[in-house]
């Protein structure tokens, strides 16, 4: 016999546990599905990202730049530390409990919202009178609505799948059991930055390898530059408009054969390979074909803005749809969807969706770059403020970047804002929530900030939209 739900949700990620939450605090009978196991078989809700995504990555982040820190900038604060050590299994331990504490969270939050979950895969059977039959796991189940939150795997390199020992994906690159000397990364995009940096913390030699002739190409390129020029200087050697050919393992590690930006071969010997060249949306084992749930040519489900799907009552959310692949992305999908099935007008701003980098320093970002403005034709004008007059980045002693706002040259709407700096993914919440409410550039330089903090920044970069910076 079939449990009976009001809603389904295949896939406990950011969107899809997010969704069934929503779904339950909204009254609905909320199942949610998910296969991910931990390494004793157990559920581990919070898909990509609570397990080999945000969290770990930003978990080691922090490890690396705690270790960064002590062995290059305690000594001017006065602080000795006698010789460094780092214990890579430590800071794997420590990255696995907080994973941990993640998962477990999540099944707290199930509970406590009385939402039915199902440790297995998820997948359609059959749709009969309006009604979705669904396998969960081993048992069945069946629904009015469903949710498709399935998320998305990494990109393989043709002809170099993951091993995850020597070639690795994001899983196995946020598993590498000892710092290796030699650490080669094909694609200098967002996971390419971030665990190229972990790893060059610890005293990796890095070599970024990207097949783009522009770095950062969707950063405002004031910043992508910034970025560039910083990364140099911390040894994180990349290498653009680079071809990859053949990719071969061996016993010392694996050999990248590549043609450079003017054409030369290389042959680069690395002791670990991580591939980072983008995702794709997983929809393995989902059985889509059963109910005819539509797929575009890349593999992602069909939605239209609201995620709807071409079958009536089914959903999909976050990585397996079109869209930024980003967790908050995927959640505020799920939370719509969610008030959408309930009849309410459940809203997703595409136009204001933050994005970070979290390197050193952080890139964050909302809204239009300069390049798209100008390629609209937009009548802009801009203002900046570098962290090197900022009385709090001094004395943190971080003063790398600045903060850059773009504003509509006759109505003052804040069109973008781009921050490269300490603490800019927190500090991109200002400019988020200010353009949310349609805010001008002279609101936020209007508004009181805390002296002293790194958002006296922002209000400045605000100021110089008008060129009336005060402390620059
Ligand atoms: P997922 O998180 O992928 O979850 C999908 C879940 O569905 C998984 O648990 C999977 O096991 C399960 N599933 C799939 N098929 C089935 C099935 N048939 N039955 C049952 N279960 C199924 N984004 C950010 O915003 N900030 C970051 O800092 C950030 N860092 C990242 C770092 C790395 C290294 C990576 C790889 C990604 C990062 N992302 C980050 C992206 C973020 O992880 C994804 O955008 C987000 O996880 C997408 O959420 P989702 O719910 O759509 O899918
Ligand atoms: P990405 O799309 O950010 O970068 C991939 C890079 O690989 C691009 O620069 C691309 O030009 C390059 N590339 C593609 N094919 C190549 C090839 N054959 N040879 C050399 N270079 C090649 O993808 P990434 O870094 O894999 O991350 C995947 C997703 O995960 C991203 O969409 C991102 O949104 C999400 N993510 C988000 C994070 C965050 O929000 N902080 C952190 C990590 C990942």
């Amino acid at each position: 016999m079939s449990k009976q739900f009001d809603v389904v949700v295949i896939g406990g990620g950011p969107g899809g546990y997010v969704a069934a939450i929503r779904a339950a605090q909204l009254g609905f009978n909320t199942a949610c599905i998910d296969e991910w196991k931990n390494e004793k078989g157990g559920p581990a809700p919070g898909g990509t990202c609570t397990n080999v995504g945000c969290i770990p990555s930003k978990a080691l982040l922090q490890s690396s730049e705690h270790y960064e820190h002590a062995s290059k900038h305690f000594a001017e604060h006065g602080i000795s530390t006698g010789s460094l050590s780092i214990d890579v299994a430590t800071m794997l331990g420590r990255k696995d409990a907080v994973v941990k504490q993640n998962n477990d969270g999540i099944l707290y939050l199930f509970k406590k919202n009385k939402v039915t979950f199902f440790h297995g895969r998820g997948s359609f059977i059959a749709a009969k009178d309006g009604v979705y039959e669904l396998k969960a796991g081993e048992e069945s189940v069946t629904a009015k609505h469903v949710i498709v939150a399935t998320g998305s795997n990494a990109r393989q390199l043709p002809g170099a799948p993951f091993d995850e020992v020597d070639i690795l994906s994001n899983d196995g690159a946020l598993r590498i059991p000892t710092t290796p000397k030699k650490l080669g990364v094909i694609g200098s995009g967002v996971i390419g930055l971030e665990l190229g940096s972990v790893w060059r913390r610890l005293g990796a030699e890095v070599v970024v390898l990207e097949a783009m002739p522009a770095f950062l190409p969707t950063v405002d390129e004031s910043v992508a530059k910034e970025a560039a020029k910083l990364f140099k200087k911390q040894g994180l050697n990349i290498e653009l408009g680079v071809k990859i050919g053949e990719v071969k393992t061996d016993k010392n590690g694996v050999i990248v054969a590549y043609t450079d930006a003017k054409g030369n071969e290389h042959h680069l010997a690395v002791d670990k390979l991580i591939v980072s060249i983008g995702r794709v949306a997983n929809t393995i084992g989902l059985n889509p074909e059963a109910v005819g749930l539509k797929l575009d040519e890349r593999g992602a489900i069909v939605v239209d803005h609201d995620c709807k799907t071409n079958l009536p009552n089914v959903w999909a959310v976050g990585d397996v749809v079109r869209g930024p692949m980003l967790a908050h992305k995927a959640e505020e999908e799920g939370v719509a969807v969610a008030e959408r099935i309930a009849g309410q007008h459940g809203h997703v701003d595409f136009d204001i969706i933050p994005s970070v980098i979290y390197t050193s320093p952080e890139i964050a970002q909302v809204g239009k770059t300069e390049q798209q403005l100008k390629a609209e034709g937009r009548a802009y004008k801009s203002g900046q403020f570098p962290f090197l007059a900022n009385g709090r980045a001094r004395a943190l002693g971080d003063t790398s970047g600045f903060v850059k706002f773009l504003a509509d040259a006759t109505t003052d709407e804040i069109l973008g804002v781009h921050i490269i700096g300490p603490f800019a993914s927190e500090l991109i919440s200002e400019a988020t929530v200010a353009m949310a409410f349609k805010a001008s550039a002279e609101d936020i330089a209007r508004i009181c900030h805390a002296h002293p903090s790194l958002s006296e920044s922002t209000k400045e970069a605000a100021l110089a939209v008008d060129k009336r910076t005060l402390n620059f």
